[in-house]
């Protein structure tokens, strides 16, 4: 997986969400949200390659939204490498530098 926003990338299986690769980034406030879909915090636009997704509630992922690949990340699974652009809440987060182990968090 390639994050557009800082050109970053990270290694997701296909049976894991693509949300929970990107928590494995070490970044502060990541995740943030609830994991299920229901929060719309991880909201990513997929700019190339293929994925399956679970069901999206439609009050974060309208059917433009959907038809334009913008996506729940913790509702997405997958199939090759993806190009991501971060537009939810997570913006924030994925912007900020990595917290290094050992690294006080705040
Ligand atoms: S983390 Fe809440 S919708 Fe994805």
């Amino acid at each position: 997986m390639t994050l557009a926003d800082t050109g970053e990338s990270y290694a997701c299986r296909g049976d894991e969400s693509v949300l929970n690769g990107m928590a494995r980034l070490g970044k502060r406030g990541i995740p943030v949200g609830c994991r299920g879909g229901g929060c719309g915090v991880c909201k990513v636009a997929v700019l190339s390659g293929s994925f399956r997704k679970r069901v999206m509630s439609r009050s974060h992922v309208s059917e433009d939204d959907e038809a334009h690949q913008r996506v729940l990340a913790c509702c997405i699974f997958p199939e090759a490498d993806l190009r991501l652009k971060v537009i939810g809440g997570l913006q924030k987060a994925v912007e900020r530098p990595a917290v290094l182990p050992g690294q006080p968090q705040s």
